[in-house]
């Protein structure tokens, strides 16, 4: 069913049916799940989700980038539809099917690099980059992984040790898988000398503290988002990736690209690599790949994914034949609509917005980010300090008016936008002034 493309508010957010809904919830439901807007979906699709109450609220956040070719996108339904009723598992390491190499053909061919690619796919993110590493190591023969301040990579056990952000990812929950090794991330606006210098100064911290620390010979990979989502859509300062992988390349370290958010054409390129030249040995995917169904993967280097003995990857449903038709669909509606150039309008329309807020206000410290992917930071008045508490004072006051927003940032005080990428214009232009109003209230 097409669901219009319009904002409607009908009764108060979140309305009398979702707060029934969350008193339900929270009785059967571990505390330890938040919610950022407790409206409860019946449905979605386009640019827009309809509450139970008959609320449609405009989506900015897609579902934390997955929605890429919003919900139930008609190519992703018929093929779900198809394959649900022709059969929904076997297990591909039993009895294998060919929607599964169909989608590692796609990532192989999709992934940045000409070089001969093989793909192994996964149900979550943390899961696929969980054996990015495993891979990484084997191939290897090394154990020591390094990652960025403000990283996200997931809530596994390993995934923990690599994220940054202690609350609310890791507090209480070590200790922690060994051999994660932490690095100062190339972030323009936070960098102590200035935006000017930060590639260079960071390389070199880089390059200083895995040689004193850890030792090039004893590193097995450098895992990377080339645009940090979690961590505040920190775009790293320009040269720096490329530095990076090819200081990588000549220590025989295996670069891992973690394209989970930036992927899939969220950045106006098919992954956001490829925006600093770079081509990664490895490359982990998930959220946007597969139209909201459950799938990851891991690409790269045949020699690399090739290298770890038969039966040593896998899982029961990894690449589950209805999220690989779900991938499939989502793929071909990305080529056929050309969703790398939404993302790119997007950008266009929504850019000069944020960069007119921060004009306008003094906490809007920074507007940044690519394509689909964009961000603003806030910070006190007069300086850089951050202001988590505006963010959430703005966040409610979009979510009241029926614009679903998102935060992010190692500080909490980053507002980050992620509109499916076939959002109209008009629900693209309207949320920007919920957004705009909803400063000047709160700030
Ligand atoms: C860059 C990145 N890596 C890994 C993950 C973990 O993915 P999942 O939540 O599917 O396990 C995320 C999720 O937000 C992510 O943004």
């Amino acid at each position: 069913m097409t669901i219009e493309q319009k904002r409607v508010v009908v009764t108060e957010i979140p309305g009398p049916r979702s707060v029934a809904l969350q008193a339900r919830k929270q009785a059967a439901v571990s505390a330890g799940l938040g919610t950022t807007l407790p409206i409860y979906v019946e449905r979605a699709g386009g640019g827009i989700v309809v509450d139970v109450d008959g609320n449609q609220l405009i989506d900015f956040g897609s579902g934390i980038a997955v929605t890429t070719v919003g919900n139930a996108a008609p190519r992703v339904v018929e093929a779900v539809q198809a394959q649900v009723a022709d059969f929904t598992h076997t297990c591909f390491m039993v009895t294998p099917y060919e929607e599964y190499l169909a989608v590692c053909e796609q990532l192989n061919d999709v992934t940045p690099g000409a070089h001969e690619k093989r793909s192994a796919l996964f149900n979550s993110g943390a899961e696929a980059v969980e054996n990015a590493i495993k891979i990484a190591r084997y191939h290897t023969g090394r154990q020591a992984v390094v990652a960025f301040d403000h990283a996200y990579h997931g809530r596994t056990n390993l995934t923990m040790a690599l994220t940054a952000k202690s609350m609310p990812y890791k507090h209480g929950f070590g200790p922690f898988s060994g051999e994660i090794y932490r690095v100062p991330m190339a972030y323009p606006y936070r960098w102590p000398t200035g935006a000017e210098r930060c590639a260079e100064e960071a390389f070199e911290q880089f390059t200083a503290m895995v040689h004193a620390q850890i030792g090039e010979q004893d590193t097995a990979a450098v895992i990377v988002e080339p645009i940090q989502g979690e961590g505040g859509f920190i775009v790293p300062a320009p040269g720096f990736l490329a530095a990076v992988a090819t200081w990588c390349a000549e220590h025989g370290i295996v670069f891992i690209a973690d394209e989970i958010q930036s992927g899939f054409c969220r950045t106006g390129d098919w992954f956001a690599s490829e925006h600093e030249g770079v081509v990664p040995d490895l490359v982990t995917t998930a959220k946007g790949i597969a139209g909201g169904l459950p799938l990851a993967g891991v690409t790269g280097r045949a020699e690399m994914m090739d290298a770890v003995h038969p039966g040593g990857l896998g899982g029961t449903y990894g690449g589950n034949p209805v999220a690989c038709a779900a991938a499939l669909g989502a793929i071909e509606t990305m080529r056929a609509d050309d969703l790398c150039g939404r993302a790119r309008h997007i950008e266009a329309v929504m850019r000069p917005r944020l960069e007119a807020l921060r004009q306008r206000f003094d906490v809007v410290g920074d507007a940044r980010g690519r394509g689909a992917m964009l961000a603003v930071e806030l910070v006190q008045p007069g300086g850089k300090e951050p202001h988590p508490a505006l963010a959430a004072r703005v966040s409610t006051a979009c979510h009241r008016e029926g614009l679903i927003t998102l935060t992010a940032g190692t500080f909490g005080n980053v507002f980050r936008f992620l509109p499916p990428l076939v959002i109209g214009d008009d629900l693209l232009l309207e949320g920007l002034d919920i957004l705009d109003a909803a400063f000047a209230a709160s700030v």
